[in-house]
């Protein structure tokens, strides 16, 4: 008999891990997948243009919650969630990493007595003011069935009493980027179209609330990425640009390209090519790992610290001298070794699919 899961989704990573397991979940014929998007996301460039690459399916549900505080946003989806899941009757409730669609799907669900799913399980910065580390935290402890990236994430687990139905599959996103690199390089055309040479360009993403709620370290890191030997293009996440025009940060450096945030095709191309890239984001850095590409994270702290272990990222903070420091160690290397495996072997949707089905 089918079973049928809801999956929720709701921000611009969630899309392109969600793509990955419903690819395996649609080669299953035991399972059903209803789609539910919150609506955390909602601009063209953050929701939909993944849909159109990646070939996830239109989410039969789009409860249009849009931005707003973190109560009143958290609230809003766990109730059209709830009343989706008392719709639906689904035997489990997947959720994916870290936002708030994950926290108030996996609310909604286990309120309701429904067996919960949680994809990137384990993962701690063990910085509980980062909104999403209360979200990991919250969901991995009433999670039923936990599929971790790595042993470390089993064994954050292990230390926070969360032992059984953890299962260590790898991380959904190398999945991702094994299936789409071919494409991204047959189909993107970011690198004419901005009249960049490979390894000629810096790359930079910054959303995280530490950095972009904080005037001080916002202009620091600019002013760090201004002060670097290339060009440094910046592909701006909607709430940094409200606050860079909000605090009047200087963003005006010679050597810095803005951008609208790209879809997917483009970001891995242009993270491929580029020299190094500069980020706050959790995704990115394993990305640049899997792409080889050197990272240098704009965060004291990070959860993926396999790639800090093997020498591959570094963590500087917002601070503009660390920040050109890491910049000029990584130029001064000879090799960079990319052979380990920090983060399983890119075959993790379907080892989630069939541990579900068995
Ligand atoms: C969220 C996640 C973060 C994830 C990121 C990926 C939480 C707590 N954080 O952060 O873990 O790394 O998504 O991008 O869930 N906005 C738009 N258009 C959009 C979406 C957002 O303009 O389509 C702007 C709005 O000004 C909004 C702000 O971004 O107020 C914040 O958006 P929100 O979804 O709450 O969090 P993110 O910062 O995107």
């Amino acid at each position: 008999m089918n079973r049928k899961i809801v999956t929720i989704v709701g921000a611009r990573p969630q899309f392109i891990k969600a793509a990955c397991v419903s690819r395996a979940i649609a080669k299953s014929d035991q399972i059903e997948e209803v789609l539910v998007h919150t609506g955390q996301h909602y601009d063209y460039n953050m929701s939909q243009v993944f849909f159109n690459q990646l070939g996830l399916a239109e989410p039969k549900y789009n409860l249009e919650v849009g931005s707003g505080a973190h109560g009143k946003q958290t609230g809003l989806m766990m109730e059209r969630i709830e009343a989706t899941l008392l719709q639906e009757k689904p035997d489990m409730v997947m959720v994916y990493g870290d936002t708030n669609s994950t926290l108030a799907g996996a609310l909604a669900a286990k309120k309701l007595n429904i067996s919960l799913i949680h994809v990137e399980a384990g993962v701690r910065s063990f910085n509980r003011r980062m909104p999403e580390e209360i979200n990991r935290v919250v969901v991995d402890n009433i999670s039923d069935i936990l599929f971790c990236p790595s042993d470390l994430a089993v064994f954050n687990l292990s230390k926070e009493g969360v032992k059984s139905g953890v299962h260590d599959v790898g991380d959904v996103m190398y999945d991702s980027i094994r299936y789409n690199i071919k494409k991204a390089k047959q189909q993107s055309d970011v690198l004419d179209r901005m009249g960049l040479q490979s390894y000629s360009y810096y790359m930079a993403t910054i959303h995280r609330p530490e950095n972009t709620d904080d005037r001080v370290k916002l202009q620091n890191i600019f002013d760090a990425l201004g002060k670097l030997d290339k060009t440094v293009i910046i592909p701006m996440h909607p709430r940094t640009l409200d606050v860079v025009e909000e605090y009047g940060i200087e963003t005006n450096m010679d050597n810095t390209i803005f951008d609208e945030p790209l879809d997917y095709y483009d970001t891995l191309v242009l993270l491929l090519n580029a020299k190094m890239v500069f980020t706050d984001s959790g995704g990115m850095q394993k990305e640049a790992y899997y792409l080889k590409t050197n990272c240098v994270t704009l965060r004291d702290e990070t959860e993926w610290r396999g790639t800090v272990a093997l020498g591959r990222n570094i963590l500087v903070g917002a601070d503009s001298e660390k920040i050109i420091s890491a910049c000029e160690k990584f130029k001064s290397e000879i090799t960079s070794d990319y052979s380990a495996t920090p983060y399983g072997t890119g075959n993790a949707s379907e080892k989630i699919i069939d541990i579900l089905v068995n």
